[in-house]
């Protein structure tokens, strides 16, 4: 049998003809590169890199703690803490059709969400993609986009073909806006600063609840922006009108926050509104800015200091950058960079593909952190097919252990943050449920748990008490239940009055 040997390449003969060879690895001890054991002498250096001990965590909630007091007491903070002008929880007895648009991270989706009262409804929706472009062109259009779809959808499902909408009649609409908006009505919401790898331009510092209006009458659509509201707020709502014990919700998607009711005494910075000290209000975190700029808390390593300083807002969302789904692609991505230039993995293979900024999808860690096979099959498919690269076993192992340590640090310091909440608001000792929704936490295998583990090292054996489920959709159902309140609240002459 011939030696084995690796890689492709080619050659060309005096007769001028150019053979390609191809080869695959028949038995990786014999090959030139990477053993398993240089293999785990690089794990162990990521490791340590990676790893987030208690003790470590539980510094991070302290001053993880202290950031929401200050955002809550001071306008204008780093995590801004934002009363969102819902006010309190949902009765479940929310009924009628509402509209709903979601401007999430990667699609636009609207929704026609019927509450039907007793914590239950009925959801058609349609989605449309982004494109890059789009989210960096003017922001305008952007709107006039959503109000486009909006068109087509309720042509196509509220018409009087349809059945649902009268002539005349004008449906409310709830308007998720996953982005920082500083609000002064539930209407209301200026841009403090676009996230996810938006970068629309003309909108930042501006109020987008009237950007869209405008978009809205161009289209004369029979449609009242009711709501605009945040996707975490949304799932704060919709997890409470189907499980009241809902206290707390968090998103870990492409981006990451939390949103949780707050007591309106507690929110010394909205005082001067002479809001009723009896009533609760939803607080949007915006906690994905948790330790920007100044990065005194977080554990960054030189892989996330490259993301930040490469990304569209260096030194903004610290906290996101190491934790959403928008990220963790691009960190593994730069450690295998790494390797490849100090001449440890791919040997004598073309490794451009792999190099370029952002190709490594973060559905790949899921993907290989839940191969079953022996081989790492999965890993192989990953590799060669997106990447025309081959790998031996020894670095597929490495890959798949270092998607663990980039999730698993992810979920741990997503523990932090909801730790912080549960200090915050004093739920240990009762214990309080958190509505949980994101790619990352339903799709990442084992996400749950881990953020249920730190929480343990956080708080001991009373870490039990805080439990994550699958949240309702925020952004679709939370965002009709919250255009059904606001507008009861409308009905009952309290809007504005607040
Ligand atoms: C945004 C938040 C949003 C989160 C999850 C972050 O980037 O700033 O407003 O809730 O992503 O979508």
């Amino acid at each position: 049998m011939p030696a084995s040997r690796r890689g492709s390449g080619s050659f060309t003969l005096t007769t001028g003809q150019t053979i390609a060879i191809h080869t695959r690895t028949q038995d990786e001890e014999d090959l030139p590169h990477a053993t398993k054991k240089t293999m785990a002498d690089h794990l162990r250096k990521y490791e340590s890199l990676f790893t987030l001990t208690p003790q470590r965590m539980r510094m991070i909630v302290e001053a993880f703690t202290e950031t929401l007091e200050l955002g809550l007491n001071k306008p204008n903070q780093i995590v801004p803490m934002i009363p969102t002008y819902v006010f309190g929880w949902p009765t479940g007895q929310e009924k009628g059709d509402f509209l709903a648009l979601d401007l999430g991270g990667t699609n636009l989706r609207v929704c026609l969400v019927t509450l039907q009262g007793e914590g239950k409804f009925e959801i058609s929706q349609t989605k449309y993609r982004l494109s890059e472009e789009q989210k960096q062109d003017d922001g305008q259009k952007l709107f006039d986009f959503c109000a486009e779809c909006l068109h087509t959808f309720v042509e196509t499902n509220t018409g009087e073909g349809a059945g649902q909408l009268k002539p005349g009649q004008s449906l409310p609409l709830g308007f998720t806006f996953s982005y920082p908006c500083s609000q002064e009505r539930i209407d209301h919401g200026e841009l403090i600063r676009w996230t996810k790898g938006f970068g629309a331009g003309n909108t930042e510092g501006r109020d987008v609840a009237e950007m869209f209006k405008k978009s809205l009458e161009k289209y004369q659509l029979p449609i009242k922006l009711t709501a605009l509201i945040n996707d975490t707020t949304g799932t704060l709502i919709a997890s409470h009108y189907v499980n009241p014990k809902t206290k707390i919700a968090v998103i870990f998607g492409t981006g990451c926050n939390a949103a949780y009711m707050e007591r309106v005494k507690d929110i010394a910075k909205i005082e001067h509104l002479g809001i009723d000290h009896g009533a609760e209000m939803a607080i949007n975190c915006e906690w994905g800015a948790f330790d920007s700029f100044e990065h005194e808390h977080l554990p960054r390593t030189k892989y996330d200091t490259i993301v930040d300083d490469t990304s569209n807002k260096p030194g903004e969302q610290a906290f996101e950058k190491l934790i959403s789904g928008r990220y963790l692609g691009e960190i593994l991505r730069l450690v295998l960079c790494e390797l490849i230039d100090e001449g440890v993995l791919f040997l004598g293979q073309n490794t451009y593909k792999l190099e370029k900024p952002y190709c490594f999808d973060t559905a790949f860690l899921s993907l290989m952190e839940s191969d079953p096979t022996d081989e790492l099959l999965m890993v192989i498919g990953i590799f060669t097919h997106f990447f025309a690269l081959e790998t031996t076993l020894a670095e597929r192992q490495f890959f798949r252990a270092l998607a663990k340590l980039i999730g698993r640090r992810a979920a741990r310091l997503s523990s932090c943050g909801i730790a912080a909440i549960v200090n915050k608001m004093g739920y240990l000792e009762e214990g309080c449920s958190v509505g949980a929704d994101g790619s990352l936490y339903n799709k990442y295998p084992g996400f749950a748990d881990r953020v249920h583990e730190g929480l343990q090292d956080i708080f001991g054996d009373k870490g039990r008490n805080i439990v994550t489920h699958h949240a309702e959709d925020g952004s679709g159902v939370g965002s009709a239940i919250i255009a059904a309140m606001t507008k009861h609240r409308k009905d009952a002459g309290l809007y504005l009055n607040v």
